[in-house]
């Protein structure tokens, strides 16, 4: 039956599920490769998530000192704003590469948690920052974003933020 299955490029490894993450092999190469597409444009794709979370969220741009009084339609072409999208992007590229070594996920998550609460950042922005990044993965990735792809992001999502929640539950 393996055998047969693997002609057709269904392995049964892929609906092991992994304890840690809560996601099987096939949702995690589903995240895997649905976030290859938008790694590609790191300025873009950043730069689509933080414009709509300030955009949803207006009140967070003031803890940016650098790009604080910048009008949100000028955001955009900003260089220092472009700089922090890029790096909040690869950030996330971490933690999808990362997703086969749980404890080295966990690892980043906590890392970049703490350093987010050290600066006063609150559990709650985090949870709005959450539906925002599914909110621009469904727009950004238009058909490719099945079912089965939005189940494994939401999956993936829930299981890296609820590192992050530790952070600032303890
Ligand atoms: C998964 C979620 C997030 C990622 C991947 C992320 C990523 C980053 C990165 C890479 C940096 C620069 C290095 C560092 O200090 O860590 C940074 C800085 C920062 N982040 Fe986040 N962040 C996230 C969530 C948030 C949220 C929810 C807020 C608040 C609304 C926030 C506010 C800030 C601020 C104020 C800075 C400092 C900017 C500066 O003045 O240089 N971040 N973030």
């Amino acid at each position: 039956m393996d055998t047969f299955l693997r002609l057709f490029g269904i392995s049964t490894d892929d609906n092991r599920i992994d304890q840690a993450t809560g996601l099987t092999e096939k949702q995690k190469k589903l995240v895997k490769n649905t976030w290859a597409v938008i790694r590609k444009d790191e300025v873009g794709s950043g730069v689509a998530v933080m414009t709509a979370f300030f955009k949803k969220y207006p009140e967070y741009q003031r803890y940016f000192t650098v790009f604080k009084d910048t009008p949100l339609n000028e955001l955009p072409n900003n260089k220092k704003f472009q700089a922090h999208c890029a790096s909040v992007i690869t950030a996330l590229s971490n933690v999808i590469d990362s997703l086969h070594d749980p404890g080295l996920m966990e690892a980043s998550l906590i890392a970049l948690a703490e350093r987010h609460k050290n600066r006063g950042q609150r559990k709650e922005e985090f949870q709005n920052l959450k539906e925002v990044i599914l909110e621009v993965l469904c727009q950004a990735l238009g058909k490719q974003f099945t079912p089965d792809v939005a189940e494994a992001w939401r999956k993936t999502l829930d299981a890296a933020f609820e590192k992050i929640y530790q952070v600032f539950a303890s």
